[in-house]
C-alpha cells in the first residue's frame, strides 16, 4: 500500500458522514458542490460549524483551519465584532434598492488606506473585480490587449482564464509563453486578446510588453501569486513593471484579492509600488461575498452616471449590499497596523519552523510565502514562477494534504495556507508537529 493509499483509507474511515453527504450532494450538484477549488478526492468534508481557528465537520472531526475560506477570514471565524455588526445589520434589513451609509464608510476606509485608490466600486466577487478593472482599462485606453502572467489566477471569466495552470508541454517558451485556454467553454478568441509574461522575470516580461506596447490596454499582476503557492513578486519585478508601464502609458492593475492581507494599504504599501487600478476581494468583506475595484479618478470617473456619453454601465443587484459592508467595515476596523505586524510575525515564524523541519528531515521540498501566506512545495527547485511551481510532485502534494486532514489540519487542496489574527503560536507548533508525522509516514526523514 502506498503512503497515499494509507492516508486515503484512514480518511475514508474517519469521515463516513461526509462520504454519505457527498453521495447525496452529487445527485444534485456536479461533483457534489459548487466550487471546484474546494473539491478533493475521494470526497471533501462537509462543514457544520466554525469558530475562531476551528472547523467541525459532519462526523464531528475538529480541524485547525489554515485556509480561512481561501485567505478571506483574516480575523478567524465568527469574530465577535464582525458577528455583532452583522446581527445589527440584520435588524435593519439585509439588502436595499438604494445605497446605505455603511457602504460610504467602507469606501472611505479603503480609499484612505490605499492612496492609489481615489474612487472605488463594490461588486460581489474577486472575479467581478478583475472583470471590471480590465473593462475600466479597456474603456480608458480604447484598446483591448491584456498582459498577464503565466500561472496567475485572476478569477473565473473568459478574458483571464488563460495560462493559469497550462500543461508545460503546451505552453511554449518559458520566456515568451503561449496563451493557453484553460478549459472548454472559454471563448477561443479570448486568447487573441492576451499576451503572457513569465512571473518574476522582468527582462522577459519587458520584451513581451514592449513587443505589443501599442495595443495594450493593461498589464495585470498579482503582487503575491496565490496560484503558484503564495509566491511573492521580486521587488524589482513589480517596480520594473511599474516603470515600464509608466513609460509606455499602459495602465497597471494590481490584483490584490489575496495580497491585500500584506498591510493595511495592501501589497502596494508593503512593496512601495503604486498601480493605476486595484482589484480587491476576500478580506475586505469580512467573510461575506465581495469584490471591489478602484483607482485613479480619471479612470474611475468613467463609471459616474453624470459622466455623459462614454459612461460605463455598471449594475449588480447585490453590489455594495449593507450586510457585506457591515462585515467589511467591522473587519477593516479591527485590522490595525499592530494586527498586520502580528500576522507577518506568525507567517514568518511558521515558514521558519517549516524550513527547520525540512532541513531536519532532509526532505526534498520547500516552503514559499510572504506575510501571513504560505505554501508547501514538493520540489527541490526554488519556486519563483509557474515553470518552477510545475515541477511539484503531485502525488506527494495529495499525500500530505490528506495526511494533514487526518491529523486535524486543513490546508487548501494545493497545500497552500495562511494564518489569521487568532491563530496562536501553539497552533503553529501543532501544524509543524502534524506535518512532521505526515512527512515521516510518507517516507521522508
Ligand atoms: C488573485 C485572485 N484574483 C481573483 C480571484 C477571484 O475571486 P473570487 O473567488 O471572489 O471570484 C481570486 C480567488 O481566489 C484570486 O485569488
Amino acid at each position: 500500500m502506498t503512503a497515499l493509499d494509507a492516508e486515503l483509507a484512514a480518511y475514508a474511515a474517519a469521515n463516513p458522514k461526509s462520504k454519505a453527504l457527498h453521495e447525496r450532494a452529487s445527485r444534485f450538484m456536479p461533483g457534489g458542490d459548487t466550487r471546484n477549488s474546494i473539491f478533493w478526492n475521494p470526497f471533501p468534508v462537509y462543514i457544520t460549524h466554525a469558530d475562531g481557528t476551528q472547523l467541525t465537520d459532519a462526523d464531528g472531526n475538529v480541524r485547525t483551519d489554515f485556509v480561512n475560506n481561501m485567505t478571506t477570514l483574516i480575523m478567524g471565524h465568527r469574530h465577535p465584532d464582525v458577528m455583532r455588526a452583522l446581527h445589527e445589520q440584520v435588524d435593519h434589513g439585509i439588502s436595499y434598492p438604494a445605497p446605505s451609509p455603511p457602504v460610504i464608510r467602507w469606501a472611505e476606509i479603503l480609499c484612505e488606506r490605499v492612496p492609489s485608490v481615489d474612487k472605488i466600486r463594490f461588486v460581489n466577487s474577486g472575479t467581478e473585480a478583475t472583470l471590471n478593472a480590465i473593462r475600466a482599462a479597456r474603456a480608458f485606453t480604447g484598446k483591448t490587449l491584456i498582459a498577464k502572467c503565466e500561472g496567475a489566477y485572476h478569477g473565473n471569466h473568459d478574458a483571464i482564464q488563460i495560462s493559469v495552470t497550462p500543461p508545460v508541454s503546451e505552453a511554449g517558451d518559458a520566456e515568451r509563453p503561449d496563451p493557453v485556454i484553460m478549459f472548454p467553454g472559454i471563448n477561443p478568441a479570448a486568447a487573441d486578446d492576451v499576451v503572457i509574461m513569465p512571473y518574476n522575470n522582468i527582462e522577459a516580461a519587458e520584451r513581451v510588453i514592449r513587443s505589443r506596447a501599442g495595443e495594450l490596454a493593461a498589464v495585470i499582476v498579482e503582487p503575491i501569486n496565490g496560484q503558484c503557492g503564495m509566491v511573492p513578486a521580486k521587488p524589482e519585478f513589480l517596480q520594473g513593471l511599474r516603470d515600464l508601464t509608466s513609460e509606455l502609458r499602459i495602465p497597471l492593475i494590481f490584483d490584490e484579492v489575496i495580497s491585500f492581507r500584506a498591510a493595511s494599504g495592501g501589497a502596494q504599501e508593503w512593496y512601495g509600488v503604486t498601480p493605476d487600478l486595484t482589484c480587491f476581494g476576500k478580506v475586505i468583506g469580512g467573510g461575506m461575498p465581495v469584490g471591489a475595484f478602484g483607482g485613479k479618478e480619471e479612470i474611475m470617473s468613467l463609471w459616474d452616471p453624470n459622466h455623459g456619453p462614454g459612461q460605463v454601465q455598471h449594475a449588480g443587484t447585490f453590489n455594495g449590499n449593507p450586510m457585506t459592508a457591515a462585515a467589511g467595515v467591522a473587519t477593516l476596523e479591527l485590522l490595525t497596523p499592530e494586527v498586520y505586524r502580528e500576522l507577518e510575525r506568525k507567517g514568518d515564524l511558521l515558514r521558519q519552523k517549516i524550513r527547520d523541519l525540512i532541513a531536519e528531515l532532509e526532505a526534498p521540498m520547500g516552503v514559499t510565502g510572504a506575510t501571513s501566506l504560505f505554501a508547501l512545495q514538493f520540489t527541490t527547485e526554488p519556486v519563483t514562477d509557474y515553470r518552477s511551481y510545475a515541477t511539484n510532485d503531485k502525488v506527494m502534494l495529495q499525500t500530505v494534504f490528506t495526511g494533514l486532514l487526518n491529523e486535524g489540519i486543513l490546508m487548501s487542496n494545493r497545500c497552500a495556507g495562511n494564518v489569521s489574527a487568532v491563530h496562536t503560536d501553539e497552533e503553529i507548533d501543532e501544524f509543524v508537529d502534524a506535518l512532521r508525522r505526515v512527512l515521516v509516514r510518507a517516507g521522508y526523514g
